[in-house]
C-alpha cells in the first residue's frame, strides 16, 4: 500500500521524540517535510535523522508552498493547533495534533467543524489509551469482573520540572495540558462519557508554577445505553504537579469500586481485590495484561493512516475529543466559578 506523505509541526520538545521514534520511521507515512519556528530544534531534529535541508521550514505555509503533502501533524503548543488545523484544511489535507486538542474549547469546535466542512480527518493523539494496562482494565470494567461498577478513584503526584516551556506559565497546568490524557482514560476505559465536572483547583505554598498544578476535582460519569439516563457514577481525581514525594506513574495510580471487589490499577499492575464484610476473608488476584502490537504514539499515528484510507474517524478523532476536552474545560469553568458544570451544556447538545 502507497504511504501517505505527512508534515510534521514541531520537531523540538515532545516533537523530537515523533520525529526520531514515529514520523521518521512509520511503515504508514513518509516524512516529506519538517517545521519549527526554532533553528535550534528545526536543525537539531533535521540533522538526528539526516533529514534533507531543503525540506526542514520555519513556518508550515512556506512547507506547503513547497511540497506535497497528504496530511499534517502538529506538535506545537496548543495556541498554534488551530491555526496549523486551518492550514491544513484549506489547503485539502488530514490533520492528526497533540492533546490537548487545542487552547479553548471554542477552538476545538471550530477545529471540528472545519474538517467537517473540508471532508477531511482530525485526529487528537491521546496516546495513553493505547496501554496494554488501559486496555485490560477496559476489559475487566466491560466483563464486569469484579461486578457491577459503582465509583472510582484516580491520584496523579508527579513533580514536573517545565522550567522554559508553556506549562511553567499556563493557566491550570495540570487539568488542562496532563489530566486531559486521564480524563480522556476515565472515558475509554468505562465507556461512559463524563456528564458533570465540580473542581477545586489550587497552588500549593512550595509551587514553582506560575499557576494552579493542584487539583481535586469530582467528576459524574454517565449511564450506558442499557441503563436509565439518570444513572451517574461518581469518580474522583487528586493531582498535584508539584507533589515531591511518593510518586504515582504518568498513568496515575487507580482504584475502580465494583459490587463485589475493588480493580487496582498501580505501579504493581492491575490486581482484583476482593473480601467479606469487616474485611474478612481477603483475597488478591493479580491480572497480567496481553501483549498489545502497537502502543501509544505508533498507535495513533497508524490509527491517523487508517482514518485516511477508509474515511472512518478515528477512535480518538477530533468529535469524540471535544468530550473529553470538554470535561477540561468543565473542570477550569468549576474552579473559577466554584460550581458544579455540565459537560453537554458547554458542548452546546
Ligand atoms: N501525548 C503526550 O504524552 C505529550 C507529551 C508531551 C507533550 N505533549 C503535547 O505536545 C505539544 C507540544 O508540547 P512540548 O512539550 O513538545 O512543547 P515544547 O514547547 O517543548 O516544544 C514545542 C515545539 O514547537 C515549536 N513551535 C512553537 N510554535 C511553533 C509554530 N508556530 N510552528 C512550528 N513550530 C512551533 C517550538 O519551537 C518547539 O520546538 C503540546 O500540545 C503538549 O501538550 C503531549
Amino acid at each position: 500500500m502507497a504511504k501517505l506523505r505527512l508534515i510534521q509541526c514541531g520537531v523540538g520538545g515532545f516533537g523530537s521524540l515523533w520525529i526520531k521514534e514515529h514520523t521518521s520511521k512509520s511503515p504508514d507515512f513518509d516524512l516529506v517535510a519538517i517545521v519549527d519556528i526554532s533553528d535550534k530544534e528545526l536543525h537539531g531534529s533535521g540533522d538526528a535523522i539526516n533529514f534533507p535541508k531543503d525540506k526542514r521550514f520555519k513556518t508550515l505555509e512556506e512547507a506547503l508552498a513547497k511540497v506535497e503533502a497528504d496530511a499534517v501533524l502538529t506538535a506545537t503548543p496548543p495556541v498554534v493547533h488551530l491555526p496549523h488545523a486551518k492550514l491544513a484544511f484549506e489547503h485539502g489535507l488530514h490533520f492528526m495534533t497533540e492533546k490537548p486538542i487545542a487552547d479553548t474549547l471554542e477552538h476545538a469546535k471550530e477545529m471540528v467543524d472545519l474538517a467537517r466542512q473540508a471532508g477531511k480527518q482530525i485526529v487528537v493523539s491521546q496516546n495513553y489509551r493505547y496501554n496494554r494496562e488501559v486496555m485490560k482494565l477496559k476489559e475487566l470494567i466491560k466483563q464486569q469482573a469484579a461486578g457491577e461498577v459503582g465509583h472510582g478513584h484516580l491520584d496523579f503526584y508527579i513533580p514536573g520540572d517545565f522550567t522554559g516551556t508553556f506549562r511553567e506559565t499556563m493557566d491550570f497546568p495540570l487539568l488542562v495540558d496532563m489530566a486531559i490524557h486521564h480524563l480522556d482514560l476515565v472515558r475509554y476505559i468505562t465507556g461512559r462519557n463524563i456528564e458533570r465536572v465540580t473542581a477545586m483547583s489550587f497552588r500549593p505554598n512550595w509551587s514553582w508554577y506560575r499557576h494552579e498544578p493542584g487539583l481535586k476535582m469530582l467528576m459524574e460519569l454517565g449511564a450506558l445505553e442499557h441503563e436509565p439516563i439518570s444513572h451517574r457514577i461518581p469518580f474522583s481525581y487528586s493531582g498535584d504537579w508539584s507533589a515531591i514525594g511518593q510518586c504515582t506513574t504518568w498513568n496515575g495510580t487507580w482504584r475502580v469500586q465494583c459490587a463485589k471487589g475493588s480493580i487496582h490499577w498501580d505501579p504493581n499492575g492491575i490486581a482484583i481485590h476482593r473480601c467479606e464484610k469487616w474485611c474478612k476473608n481477603p483475597t488478591s488476584e493479580v491480572i497480567e495484561s496481553g501483549p498489545l502490537e502497537l502502543q501509544g504514539q505508533a498507535a495513533t499515528l497508524h490509527n491517523f493512516a487508517e482514518a485516511i484510507r477508509t474515511g472512518k474517524p478515528a477512535e480518538t478523532s477530533g468529535a469524540d475529543n471535544l468530550w473529553s476536552f470538554g470535561a477540561v474545560t468543565a473542570g477550569v469553568i468549576s474552579a473559577k466559578e466554584k460550581r458544579p458544570v455540565e459537560v453537554a451544556e458547554i458542548l452546546g447538545r
